[in-house]
């Protein structure tokens, strides 16, 4: 990792910390249990790949840091929500997350769903009233539509619905790219795009180019997944290694072998650097993020 992209993490690794557990409610106001595993779930150590990106691209547009703590705590709240729902007995039922056990090990089930569903509910809520956020309401209503979208049946969710239906098939890699462009790459698309969104003037073909660069970390982003479920260990992953061979899950190392899932990362970093050609050094946090995404060891 480049020593600018070391110095800026840690500075907007720490910031979105204290954004987060600004705005998740207290575990002193009820119901107290679905508060202490939202804030449990949450404040415990995730990298925060997504309000980085946010960031990032913030520094890309010229954006100030204080306009994108709302949209940056949003998609970790939607992501976060995810990897809850992803652990459950119904789906990879996995009973280790970020090194300890999973919400409902922690807690129980119910209160994990719950807990999934109410940090979905907050991702939103921040989005339409966050006062840091210094849009215009046209501008939120944009940011909610491009959160939705990214969430929903024809982003995450939709995604997640693909992959388990696909447990103990043979997908080809069309459909296997199609699987993790939605599963994943959705809402790692929708932190760059909004950051464009959180200011009024920024061009079409500006934004456009971001997004394509956001296609291709978003996909390499779960490629590199694939890869550390293959070759890393659990006390580096922070989750169980090894899950999706025991899951018959389709993945890159599955179809393509160790080899071919690499060279597939190493591609679609390049793409990204490539859209990013039209930028100057205002955009080489991305490029060093994109570099680090496909090097990166959990
Ligand atoms: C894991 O995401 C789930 C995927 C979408 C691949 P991260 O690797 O970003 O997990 P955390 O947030 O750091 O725990
Ligand atoms: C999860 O993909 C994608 C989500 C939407 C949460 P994985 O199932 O591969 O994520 P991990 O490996 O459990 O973190
Ligand atoms: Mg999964
Ligand atoms: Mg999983
Ligand atoms: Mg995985």
């Amino acid at each position: 990792m480049s020593n600018a992209l070391k110095e800026y993490l840690s500075l907007s690794q720490t910031r979105v910390e204290k954004a987060l557990e600004d705005r998740l409610p207290s575990e002193i106001v009820l119901p107290q249990k679905l508060h202490s595993a939202m804030r449990y779930s949450v404040l415990n150590g995730g990298k925060r790949m997504r309000p980085m990106l946010t960031y990032c691209t913030g520094k890309a547009l010229g954006i100030p840091l204080s306009a994108l703590d709302g949209p940056a705590c949003a998609v970790e709240f939607i992501h976060v929500y995810s990897l809850i729902h992803d652990d459950l007995p119904a789906m990879d039922d996995d009973d280790l997350r970020r090194g300890k056990p999973t919400c409902h090990v922690a807690f129980d089930e119910a209160t994990a769903i719950l807990a999934g569903d109410a940090l979905q509910a907050l991702a939103f809520e921040v989005l339409a009233k966050d006062p840091t956020i210094t849009a215009t309401a046209e501008g939120r209503l944009k940011m909610i539509m491009a959160l939705t979208r990214a969430s929903g049946s024809q982003g995450m969710v939709g995604g997640q619905a693909i992959d388990l239906q696909s447990v103990g098939t043979q997908l080809n890699l069309p459909e296997l790219e199609n699987m993790h462009i939605h599963k994943t790459g959705a809402l790692i698309r929708a932190s760059v795009n909004l950051a464009s969104l959180a200011k009024a003037d920024v061009e079409e073909e500006v934004a456009t180019k971001l997004d394509q660069y956001a296609k291709c970390i978003g996909l390499s982003f779960q490629v590199k997944d694939d890869i550390l479920d293959e070759e890393s260990d659990t006390a580096t992953l922070g989750k169980t290694q090894g899950k999706d061979k025991d899951n018959n899950k389709p993945t890159y190392p599955a179809l393509l072998g160790l080899a071919g899932a690499k060279q597939k990362a190493q591609e679609l970093h390049e793409k990204a650097i490539e859209s990013l050609s039209g930028f100057g050094e205002e955009a080489d946090l991305l490029r060093d993020l994109s570099l680090y995404i496909i090097q990166r060891s959990h």
